[in-house]
């Protein structure tokens, strides 16, 4: 039996992130062109490409952050018949040897999640290669609207004196005005503001809270697909916060969202916020669907490592 391995050639190329999906959408993951559209992405990009003499079997992409001399790894990907013979270390090591010396970064960062098949398989080859073992970042929930109204918390939908909630589909002027303030307030995190980049909130599903006549917090909901909705953001400014507010909003945000044709509601926590960890713990968790992790793998390069 003839065994035919064909020898792989590896190569670093500069690259706009246009061409870049022109040329290598279908070797991206995760995809490019989303993660575009997502959130934009900065030019150039540096493409570690293994091929060999007919086409390419493994693809490293990264975008350069130069302000912290960051390289970060949006995709990484071997052709399935490609895999398990070493071409993903070695593209992961030709993004550690080569490109302090070609851009100067000094970390390279890569973002994953628990629910991806190759989780395990990258989590070997990043321990493997020296990178710092991966914290979590992130909660990805989906959880099911019908299973939240067997929640106990859900039956108290009485807000607290002066408190008052509203649909976004029936906000006065003033009230509009005070949403549009909330954009440009430096306290409030840049993920929490109730705008979304080119997205439309459901005017029924998204929802204000007042106090007298105080704007003090937000839920935005997004329509995903036919049978999910998002919820973008969720906030309560910090001097009006307490758990049970927190929990009566959701109860009535809910029960706005159970009238509705919608299945799964999906959000996602940052894992650094512990008190909403904690309140996700204790009264949201077993309500989910599905619960993914988002991991950040970290690699710290010295300057031995540069070849
Ligand atoms: C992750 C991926 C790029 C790895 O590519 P690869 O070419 O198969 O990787 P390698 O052959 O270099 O394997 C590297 C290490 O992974 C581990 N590994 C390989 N196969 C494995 C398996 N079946 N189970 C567990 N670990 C495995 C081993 O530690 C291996 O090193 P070793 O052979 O020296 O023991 C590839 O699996 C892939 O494209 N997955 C789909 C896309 C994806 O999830 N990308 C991550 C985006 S951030």
């Amino acid at each position: 039996m003839e065994v035919n391995i064909m020898a792989i050639f590896y190569q670093i190329d500069r690259i706009s992130v246009k061409d870049a999906i022109k040329r290598f959408e279908k070797m991206t993951f995760p995809s490019l062109s989303q993660k575009m559209k997502k959130r934009g992405l900065q030019d150039p990009l540096f493409a570690i490409i293994a091929a060999d003499n007919t086409r390419i079997s493994g693809l490293l992409l990264v975008e350069h952050f130069v302000e912290n001399s960051t390289g970060l790894i949006i995709s990484f990907f071997v052709a399935p018949k490609h895999r398990e013979r070493g071409i993903g270390s070695k593209l992961i090591n030709l993004a550690s040897s080569k490109l302090p010396k070609l851009i100067g970064v000094s970390v390279l960062e890569l973002v994953f999640q628990s629910n991806w098949k190759s989780k395990g398989r990258l989590m070997n080859l990043l321990a493997k290669n020296g990178w710092q073992s991966p914290v979590t970042k992130m909660l990805l929930c989906k959880g099911s609207i019908s299973k939240y109204q067997k929640a106990e918390w859900i039956k108290n939908v009485d807000l607290p004196p002066k408190i008052s909630m509203k649909k976004w589909q029936e906000l006065s002027k003033a009230e509009k005005i005070m949403l549009q303030e909330a954009e440009t307030r430096t306290d409030v995190p840049i993920e929490m503001r109730p705008s979304q980049i080119g997205q439309i909130p459901l005017p029924n599903l998204s929802l204000i809270l007042k106090k007298d006549d105080e704007l003090i917090g937000w839920w935005v909901s997004l329509k995903v697909s036919e049978d999910t909705l998002q919820r973008s953001s969720f906030y309560i400014y910090p001097a009006h916060r307490t758990p049970s507010l927190a929990l009566t909003f959701s109860a009535r945000a809910l029960a706005e969202q159970a009238k509705t044709n919608f299945e799964y509601f999906i959000f996602q926590i940052d894992a650094r916020n512990t008190g909403m960890m904690n309140y996700f713990d204790r009264y949201l968790k077993e309500y989910q669907e599905e619960i993914a992790e988002v991991y950040e793998a970290i690699l710290p390069i010295s300057t031995e490592r540069q070849t």
